[in-house]
């Protein structure tokens, strides 16, 4: 049954911490499709970059819904240690894991291989694996629409490491919303 994006937040909510885990989360997630017409309001598109758009936040996770239109692809990035588990309600979204093979922190030098990939669509639930936790989000072009995803994450992070396969470098960059609780933040112009 597909429930309000209300119902998820407080189901999420009332997980108690020792069961918030990455198997519980993802089972709970998997059993609570989220109504589309509920996240709607949360919808901002932008020609020039995906957007991020705040649904819930509290100390132990955020709510997000991430607008990618037709072609849009998310940097090849990790999620700075915390977990994350994603849904696409809309539209079909590819997933690509990447290794590190050999590492410099000092130089900021990585060097990534690709692994496994993964489609998403239909409200199918995934979790981002802590021992392999670099990726990247695409919407190809041949799937031909937009498409959006939920991103839980735990704990809420504001920065992360994003990774150049041109030059095999990384760095730690910032990350913000688009919107918050269905509203544009200030600054930003779609
Ligand atoms: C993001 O959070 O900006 C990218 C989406 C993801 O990979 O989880």
């Amino acid at each position: 049954m597909m429930v309000p994006v209300e119902k998820l937040v407080d189901g999420l909510r009332s997980i108690p911490e020792e069961e918030f885990t990455c198997d519980n989360v993802y089972q709970f997630l998997a059993e609570n499709p989220v109504k589309v017409d509920t996240i709607s309001p949360y919808f901002f598109w932008s020609e020039k970059f995906y957007t991020r758009n705040l649904i819930y936040k509290d100390a132990r996770f955020e709510l997000m819904a991430i607008c990618w239109e037709r072609g849009q692809v998310s940097r090849v990035h990790n999620h700075a240690e915390q977990r994350c588990w994603m849904m696409v309600p809309v539209g079909k979204l590819r997933g690509q894991n990447f290794r590190a093979v050999e590492t410099d922190e000092e130089k900021g030098f990585c060097k990534l291989v690709e692994t496994d990939q993964f489609d998403l669509s239909d409200c199918l639930a995934a979790k981002v694996e802590l021992e392999e936790p670099i990726h990247q989000i695409l919407n190809l072009p041949e799937f031909g629409e937009r498409a959006v995803s939920l991103h839980i994450y735990s704990k809420p992070f504001d920065t992360c490491l994003c990774f150049c396969r041109e030059t095999d470098t990384f760095k730690e960059v910032p990350l913000f919303y688009t919107s918050i609780n269905g509203k544009l933040c200030e600054g930003i112009t779609l």
